[in-house]
C-alpha cells in the first residue's frame, strides 16, 4: 500500500471533491416545499456535468442517484415525491465515481425552523463524526475511533445505530475494514498510513435499533425517534489524516 498512496489519496481527492460539490448545489436549493427527487435529479445532473457517475444509482438494485433520509429514516431513503416541510431534518448522501475512485459524503440539513431537541441531534452528530476523526492517525485501533464517537454521542444523551457503519472505499464503494462508530479504545484493527476510509456516524434520539421498510432499502428507528447522519471520506497519514470530502464553502 505505501508506494501506491500517493496515487489513491489523489483520486480519493477528485472524486470526493466532486462529492462535496454535489452536496454545496444541495444546500443552495433545499427548502421547504421541494421534493426530494429534485434533489435527486440535482444530484445526477451535477455529476454528471463533471465528468463523474453516481455511484448509488443501480447499486445492488438502488434506483436513485442520491440516498435522501428524512427525520426518523435512519439511512438508504429513496428519492420521491415527498415534500420537505419547515421542521424536517434531511440528511442527503452522495458517492460520486470519477476515474474509477470514489467520494462518498453526506450531511443533514435543518428544513426552515426545527425543534431545538432536533439542532441538538444534527449537532452532536456533526461533532461526534469531527471527533472520530480528529483522533485519526497511523497505527490507531479503529475501536479508538468508534470509542470517541460513541462516548460523545452518550454524553449528550442520544444513541449509536449499530446495524450500519463505515467502510474501506477506493475502486471499490464499500470494502475493508468496517467502521463501528461505537466500541471500545485499543480493539478492532490498527489503521495504517494510507487507508481509505469513511466514517458516517448515524445517531438517534431514542433507541439504537432500526428496521428495514418493505422496499428493501429504506431503514428507520424502530422507535420512530429522529436520526441524523453525517460522513466524510478521509485517508490516514503518518502523523493525521486529510479529509477528501470538505466543501470549499
Ligand atoms: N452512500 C451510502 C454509504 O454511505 C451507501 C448507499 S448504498 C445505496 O455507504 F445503494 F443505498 F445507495
Ligand atoms: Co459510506
Ligand atoms: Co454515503
Amino acid at each position: 500500500m505505501s508506494e501506491d498512496y500517493k496515487e489513491a489519496f489523489e483520486k480519493t481527492r477528485i472524486a470526493g471533491a466532486v462529492a462535496a460539490e454535489a452536496l454545496d448545489q444541495v444546500a443552495k436549493i433545499i427548502k421547504p416545499g421541494i421534493k426530494t427527487c429534485a434533489i435527486d435529479e440535482l444530484c445526477y445532473e451535477f455529476l454528471n456535468d463533471n465528468g463523474a457517475y453516481s455511484a448509488p444509482l443501480l447499486y445492488r438494485g438502488f434506483p436513485k442517484s442520491c440516498c435522501i433520509s428524512t427525520n426518523h429514516v435512519v439511512c438508504h431513503g429513496i428519492p420521491s415525491e415527498k415534500i420537505l416541510r419547515d421542521g424536517d431534518i434531511v440528511n442527503v448522501d452522495v458517492t460520486a465515481l470519477k476515474n474509477g475512485w470514489h467520494g462518498d459524503t453526506s450531511r443533514t440539513f435543518e428544513i426552515g425552523e426545527v425543534s431545538i431537541k432536533a439542532k441538538k441531534l444534527v449537532k452532536t452528530t456533526y461533532d461526534a463524526m469531527m471527533k472520530g476523526i480528529s483522533i485519526i492517525k497511523d497505527n490507531i485501533y479503529l475501536g479508538d475511533i468508534g470509542a470517541t464517537i460513541q462516548k460523545h454521542v452518550e454524553d449528550e444523551g442520544f444513541s449509536v445505530v449499530q446495524d450500519f457503519c463505515g467502510h474501506g472505499i477506493g475502486k471499490s464503494f464499500h470494502q475493508e475494514p468496517n467502521v463501528l462508530h461505537y466500541g471500545k479504545r485499543g480493539t478492532g484493527e490498527k489503521i495504517k498510513t494510507g487507508m481509505i476510509f469513511t466514517i458516517e456516524p448515524m445517531i438517534n434520539v431514542g433507541n439504537y435499533e432500526t428496521k428495514t421498510l418493505n422496499d428493501g432499502w429504506t431503514a428507520v428507528t424502530k422507535d420512530k425517534s429522529l436520526s441524523a447522519q453525517f460522513e466524510h471520506t478521509v485517508g490516514v497519514t503518518k502523523d493525521g489524516y486529510e479529509i477528501f470530502t470538505l466543501s470549499k464553502n
